[in-house]
């Protein structure tokens, strides 16, 4: 790698497809029971690397800490759940996305074994300290465990989502 030169800005916007309309609505990252807004503005800026909406509940707290977060400082798409989240989840299925949950549970697939998402899918991640309650596992398709060796219970949130979200649109 003696010769290898950092990508310059322009060169990367060379790389990059542009987006045709505001919104992709192929991969949808949904926190669906959000806890640090730090964690919100991370995963925003992994949508737009891959090419995915948020999903949100509507609360007062969220909309400043996606502002805040957005550091790419361009509109970015996010789809405002109004009311009880786990309906609209179920009207996500109903309407014939898949629905798969980041979670370590006793069924839950290896990231590894997760195929590139093929149609309209919608990622579920779990609230910080007490993960994805009952109404909303039982709402899953399939869940996604992502393997770890350390000594820690969990991996952050955002780190889950973004890991999944790769492997979902097919870059890694
Ligand atoms: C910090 S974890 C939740 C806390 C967890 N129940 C515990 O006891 O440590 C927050 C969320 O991150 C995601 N997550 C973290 N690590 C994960 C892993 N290794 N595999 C799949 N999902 C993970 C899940 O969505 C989970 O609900």
């Amino acid at each position: 790698m003696t010769a290898a030169r950092v990508k310059s800005r322009p060169d990367l916007r060379r790389e990059r497809r542009q987006r045709a309309h505001g919104c992709w609505n192929h991969l949808i990252i949904a926190p669906l029971w959000p806890k640090h807004g730090v964690n919100l503005g991370t995963m925003l800026r992994t949508c737009d690397a891959v090419g995915a909406c948020m999903a949100v509940p509507r609360k007062p707290w969220i909309p400043d800490a996606l502002a805040h977060g957005n550091t790419l400082r361009k509109p970015q798409c996010v789809h405002w759940i109004n009311g009880r989240v786990d309906r609209w989840l179920a009207r996500q299925r109903a309407g014939g996305s898949a629905i798969v949950g980041v979670e370590l549970t006793d069924e839950s697939i290896r990231l590894a074994d997760l195929p590139t998402a093929r149609r309209r899918t919608v990622i579920v991640l779990g609230h910080e300290s007490t993960g994805i309650p009952p109404e909303g596992l039982a709402l899953l398709d399939v869940a996604v465990e992502i393997p770890m060796v350390g000594t820690g219970h969990s991996l952050n949130v955002a780190v889950a989502g973004s890991l999944v979200l790769y492997k979902l649109a097919g870059l890694c």
